[in-house]
């Protein structure tokens, strides 16, 4: 579903992203794990079309980044790391507005933000400007946004950030019931133990390279770790001394 070959972004002689190779099959959810400005936004952000790379290739749903940014944009849902929502608007205008981009009809978006707003459990905030809600709560509804075209593809820019753990895992659960609808997710977290339940492979990524990549449980046996967090220390750890 998705495919990244040797792919490079440099920001004014700074390489954020230096020539990295991975493949997310169609289904899978695909983790990207790192340090702060280890290049993780920056490589969802060239998959989602959003920035231009500066070599190397990335296809997404078949299509080139470089040259279908239109087509991919409609088969992808992208969710920011600072929500993207309207403060001002209410939680169904928010979702209207974004679903009005889609060009979805007026009717269908009304069925489809009813479905949303009951799977994400938000429901009963439906009416509240999104500047009054908790970050638990604005996340969902950033989430609800991503998915009002129902892409088949999710970009998830650190989806969990910034919430306490019983909403961090609420968010992850819905993530593992995209995965269920048959979505193919990627994302960036930072936490290790929840990622390793919801994630299928990961890549690990520091200053711009792929440290390692591949299934969990295919890494695990191969460092000999127990747990993905020993991976993440391992790699990661043995890079930084
Ligand atoms: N628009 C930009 N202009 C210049 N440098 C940038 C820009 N975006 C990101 N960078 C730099 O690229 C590197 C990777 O950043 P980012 O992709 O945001 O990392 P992460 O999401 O892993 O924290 C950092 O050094 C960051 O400062
Ligand atoms: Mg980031």
């Amino acid at each position: 579903m998705i495919k990244v070959k040797n792919l490079t972004k440099e920001f004014n002689g700074i390489t954020a992203v230096n020539d990295i190779s991975f493949q997310v099959e169609e289904g899978e959810v695909f983790a990207f794990l790192g340090p702060n400005g280890a290049g993780k936004t920056t490589t969802v952000n060239i998959l989602s079309t959003l920035l231009a790379p500066t070599s190397g290739k990335a296809i997404v749903a078949g299509y080139d980044v470089s040259k279908k940014g239109i087509k991919i944009r409609r088969l992808i849902g992208y969710l920011p790391e600072d929500f993207g929502l309207y403060p001002g608007l209410t939680i169904i205008q928010n979702l209207d507005f974004f679903g009005g981009l889609y060009k979805i009809s007026k009717n269908e978006r009304k069925v489809r933000i009813e479905e949303l707003l009951e799977f994400f459990d938000i429901w009963e905030k439906k009416n509240a400007p999104v500047s009054t809600l908790s970050k638990g709560t604005k996340q969902k509804v950033s989430l609800a946004k991503a998915m009002i075209h129902n892409p088949e593809i999710l970009f998830l820019d650190e989806p969990t950030s910034g919430l306490d753990p019983m909403i961090a895992k609420e968010v992850l659960d819905m993530i593992t019931e995209l995965k269920k609808d048959g979505k193919t997710i990627l994302m960036t977290t930072h936490l290790l133990a929840r990622a390793e339940k919801v994630c299928d492979s990961v890549a690990l990524i520091s200053e711009g390279e792929i440290l390692c990549v591949g299934k969990i449980a295919e890494i695990k046996s191969e460092l000999k770790t127990s747990t993905l967090e020993d991976v993440y220390f391992a790699v990661i750890g043995e890079n930084h001394g």
